[in-house]
């Protein structure tokens, strides 16, 4: 047992399996730093009340420091009994200044403690994560400026519908990510309320001035409820939801990636792909196909977070030790996810060749429709019309840019020589020049957009 399993009340032992099974500080060391950081500041507050002497707590204070740096040399020695972060580090400090490190926890439980080393521990995350969004949305609007003249072709259904702009693609993307992006902005002052002095669950007996805490850990400001304040994960929670569709919306785009490359209309630097033990002409997009699969796992930890939390009664109860995991993971998935994506999207060759070549014109057929119109004839009408212009060209075994104005007009009178002009990719691209649209003002539009909102993250 370390220092409360070998606490006054006991009298046994623990069972060598349940230590292993009750440990965090496998996990949990990763709060090292937010851990002496709020204990740093808990010695302060309770100095301001006279729990602490200023000579004790400048003493604690320099011992805190001492084991700070302890951790961040890499020399901290983890030992058996040391059960999680706070009795480590609370096991280390009383080591360095003898008894008077039993002070320190006066009127804290680890309760609070937990709480707000993992609050500290999700905002220092979040507000890195934000870094790495503005990195991949600026390496994207970049790479879609260079290939604003690429076309491509557009799917409804994974059916050929319309020709669009590649960077038009890439940034419908980047308009989920940047929707991710303002989700995680959101989150952060809800995460960034302080805990401490919550107690274990009913508040603090000293009087210890919260908003001081809370100031001195660069939190917005305080929890306003001592039993909520102990066993509230909504700040986990809301981290790992966010975090999973994130990771969907990445799994979309690896797939379109992954069509992409198949087809030949993008090419995936040999960075990001693998050979097979087998094939030698094989080039796998391992790198898309993990970011695809990674949305499967990261869903999984948010429910599975959720479930833990379902039917919890108040305050802190151990399961709750079990969002450590997850949320480190989810972090470490997240960091990896957008440096992959970024990586993957800077180095990536878009084929105009083969872009070309998987386009048809009967994606212009909408076009075809959309001329009648404009001589004002009615759209459902020019629809069955256009619709009537792709059957015959179908029967005929041609593309249907080739039929002759005689056969068009067979169909619809109203057809004149001007009608061969529809079939151009480019002007079709060009016609939707409304806000959003395929348009290169538009699409030039939207870049300047993501560029400007990644300044702001
Ligand atoms: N290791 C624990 C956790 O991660 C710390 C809080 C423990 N509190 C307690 N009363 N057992 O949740």
């Amino acid at each position: 047992g370390g220092l409360f399993g070998a606490g006054g009340r006991f009298k046994g032992g623990t069972d060598p399996i349940m230590e292993k099974f009750n440990e965090s500080i496998g996990f949990d060391k990763r709060m090292w730093a937010q851990d002496l950081r709020g204990s740093i500041a808990y010695a302060k507050a309770t100095a301001k009340v006279g729990i602490l002497t200023a000579e004790e707590s400048a003493s604690i204070i320099s011992g805190l420091e001492q084991v700070y740096a302890e951790w961040a040399a890499g020399t901290f020695e983890i030992k058996v009994g040391d059960e999680d972060i706070h009795t480590a580090n609370e096991r280390r400090l009383t080591e360095l200044i003898g008894p008077l490190g039993g002070k320190l926890h006066t009127g804290r439980s680890r309760n609070d403690q937990v709480a707000t080393d993992t609050r500290l521990w999700v905002v220092e995350a979040e507000k890195d994560i934000l870094k790495d969004l503005a990195t991949l949305l600026e390496a994207s609007a970049e790479f879609a400026e260079t290939h604003i003249d690429v076309l491509m072709a557009g799917y409804t259904h994974l059916q050929p519908a319309q020709p669009i702009r590649f960077s038009h693609w890439l940034m419908s993307h980047m308009a989920a990510i940047m929707r991710d992006a303002e989700r995680l902005q959101q989150l952060i002052p809800r995460a960034n309320q302080c805990p401490l002095g919550a107690g274990a669950l009913a508040g603090n007996a000293f009087g210890v001035d919260r908003e001081f805490l809370a100031k001195e850990l660069g939190f917005d400001g305080v929890t306003s409820n001592s039993l909520d304040s102990v066993c509230d994960r909504d700040f986990v929670a809301e981290f790992l939801m966010w975090h999973s569709l994130l990771l969907i919306h990445l799994s979309q785009m690896a797939e379109d990636l992954i069509i992409n490359n198949m087809l030949k209309c993008v090419d995936i630097d040999d960075a990001y792909a693998t050979g097979s033990s087998l094939m030698p002409q094989k080039k796998n997009p391992d790198a898309l196909e993990l970011l695809r699969g990674k949305a499967g796992v990261a869903l999984g930890r948010s429910v599975g977070l959720m479930a833990t939390l379902k039917g919890l009664p108040r305050a802190y109860n151990k399961d709750l030790q079990e969002d450590k995991v997850p949320l480190f993971d989810a972090v470490d998935t997240v960091k990896d996810c957008l440096a992959i994506a970024t990586g993957v999207i800077v180095t990536m060759k878009p084929n105009p060749k083969m872009l070309m070549k998987a386009l048809c014109p009967e994606m212009l057929a909408t076009d075809l429709a959309d001329y009648l119109v404009r001589k004002g004839v009615p759209f459902r009408e020019t629809h069955h019309i256009s619709g009537a212009c792709v059957r015959l060209a179908e029967e005929s075994e041609v593309s249907i840019d080739t039929l002759t104005l005689e056969q068009l007009q067979n169909i619809d009178s109203r057809f004149e020589e001007d009608v061969l002009k529809v079939w151009d990719y480019e002007v079709s691209v060009e016609r939707k020049s409304s806000i959003g649209g395929t348009a290169k003002a538009r699409v030039m539009e939207q870049i300047e957009k993501c560029k400007a909102f990644a300044k702001t993250l």
